[in-house]
């Protein structure tokens, strides 16, 4: 890489005295945002991120977090300057080994000028030297670092990684991660894939934690607090790392009961979605006050309000899923979303049809009939919700009914292969709703405009004859039907799916 870089940087210099003014006239400065209509300043232009090494340290007493990140770059078009998503404070930066100019503008915007213009195509590292309080950052009022008494977690969507480290915050720049985390001894650190080390000295203690899949921004993770860290391996060889506050108390064994099973459910769900896709499995459930899971890639942060009604296997099932649904193929613009949770829920009812707590088909005829057509539920577009309404429960069960009707559509055979074929089909990659609706209907070999357009993209309440159901079917949505059986039970699944995001809302 060196090596290269001197080439580059002279190749640089030499057309640069060749064609002084026309050169000078192309470099401008990359964008402010990656282009998401949804979030106009999310990621940023002209270049793209292979690796990011951070290296930190935190005091849990005083939320003091000090940071030095090496960012792995390639310029994608000739910069003079160039923007990074980052809220906390800046001491120093240096691009390509010197010190370059620095400002931080906007919201979560880190701008910064190198000492000599990025050539296209030329590869860039970028270090940035930074100090804060991340649980005194707000933005708008709101601070993405969630603070615990032992500690802190770092667990957002869709933007949270500005909080504690410096990137191109948007899920169609990928890259794989080192963070190495000093904290005092007693205290642990948890983040993405594995633990590769582990070592003491004079009172603190260094984590080393190593992913090397493609990771979006937001699925990286950061938990530190006093943790007991269990590390295991599936039957098939899979290394499972789960992490448990010491301070649970009452829902210990209940997070323990539902959390342990990881292995076990990622095994059940590989048999629907195929290979699994990543190096390493797991979960931590810190003491936080939120309600809410984020499916933070290999390494799942769980709430301990989530098994504060007992186990729930539900919530683990949910967040597993996206690891093929939202982590290895992730969405290429937030409008996306149902990609993620549309396929998440499913799994969901996927799992209640196991456990004979209801069948996929009984959840849908449920969702349907509990909102009448004037609910402001069918008023969002789970293909389209809005920024606003992005984690809304229409994207959620509207979103898992239109999967329904896809799999009445197309045949239960069909139906599994689309499911599995899929994440295999995008491995690693991005993908619109678009591309999705192809794929289904080259593999179904029916055309699914219509079916798409009215489940997903409909401000209102579809026809009991879109949900794919001939209307002679003696179950299902046609049970709804005139002359049907009339408004269906409460699936016994029906609460516990509903615990998984009943704070989303709320979420940033
Ligand atoms: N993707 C999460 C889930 O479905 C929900 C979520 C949205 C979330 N925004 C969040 C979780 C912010 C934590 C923080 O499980
Ligand atoms: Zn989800």
């Amino acid at each position: 890489m060196r090596k290269r870089l001197i080439v580059s940087a002279a190749a640089g210099a030499l057309a640069l005295l060749l064609t002084v003014p026309a050169s000078a006239a192309q470099i401008g400065p990359g964008a402010a945002g990656i282009g998401d209509p949804y979030y106009p300043n999310a990621g940023n232009g002209g270049y793209d991120v292979s690796h990011y090494d951070i290296r930190l340290k935190y005091q849990p007493a005083t939320d003091e977090l000090e940071g030095t990140a090496t960012i792995l770059a390639t310029a994608t078009q000739d910069l003079s300057r160039f923007n990074l998503d980052f809220v906390l404070g800046v001491k120093e930066v240096l691009v390509n080994g010197r010190t370059a100019k620095f400002a931080s503008t906007g919201e979560s915007e880190l701008e910064i000028t190198p000492a000599r213009p990025l050539t296209k195509g030329s590869p860039v590292t970028v270090v940035v030297r930074y100090a804060d309080k991340p649980g005194e950052v707000e933005r708008g009022g709101y601070s993405a670092w969630l603070r615990t008494p032992d500690g802190g977690v770092a667990a957002n969507e869709p933007e949270g990684s500005a909080w504690w480290f410096p990137s191109n915050d948007h899920p169609t720049d990928k890259a794989t991660y080192d963070v190495s985390v000093l904290v005092p001894d007693g205290t642990q650190a948890i983040s993405n894939g594995l633990l590769t080390g582990q070592s003491s000295r004079a009172g603190w203690t260094r984590y080393n934690w190593r992913q090397t899949k493609p990771q979006a921004t937001y699925l990286a993770t950061l938990a530190i607090g006093r943790f007991d860290i269990r590390t295991d391996t599936t039957p098939g060889g899979l290394p499972v790392v789960t992490a448990y506050s010491k301070d649970l108390g009452d829902n210990d064994g209940a997070a323990r009961a539902s959390v342990e099973r990881t292995g076990e459910l990622v095994d059940w769900l590989s048999g629907y979605f195929g290979e699994y896709p990543f190096g390493s499995i797991g979960g931590y459930v810190p003491n936080v006050p939120t309600g809410y899971a984020l499916e933070t890639q290999t390494q799942i942060f769980y709430s301990p309000a989530q098994f504060s009604r007992g186990s729930n296997t539900s919530v683990v099932v949910h967040e597993l899923a996206h690891q093929w649904y939202g982590d290895s193929v992730s969405v290429q613009r937030w409008s996306d979303i149902w990609l993620n949770e549309g396929f998440a829920r499913y799994s969901q009812w996927l799992w209640s049809e196991h456990e004979n707590e209801g069948t996929a088909q009984e959840l849908a005829d449920y969702v349907y009939s509990s909102y009448p057509a004037d609910n402001a539920f069918w008023s969002v577009k789970p293909g389209d919700p809005g920024a606003d309404h992005q984690f809304a429960s229409a994207v959620y069960d509207r979103g898992a009914v239109a999967i329904q009707a896809l799999r009445n559509t197309v045949g239960d055979e069909k139906f599994f292969q689309i499911l599995k074929g899929w994440p295999a089909e995008r491995k690693y990659g991005n993908a619109t709703i678009q591309q999705f609706q192809a794929y289904a209907e080259r593999i179904s070999g029916k055309p699914l405009a219509d079916l798409f357009n009215t489940w997903l993209f409909t401000a209102s309440k579809p026809a009991l004859s879109s949900a794919g159901v001939p209307a002679a079917a003696p179950a299902g949505v046609a049970a709804l039907a005139p002359g049907g059986k009339g408004a269906p039970q409460e699936p016994k699944s029906w609460k516990k799916i509903q615990e998984t995001n009943s704070l989303h809302e709320h979420a940033h």
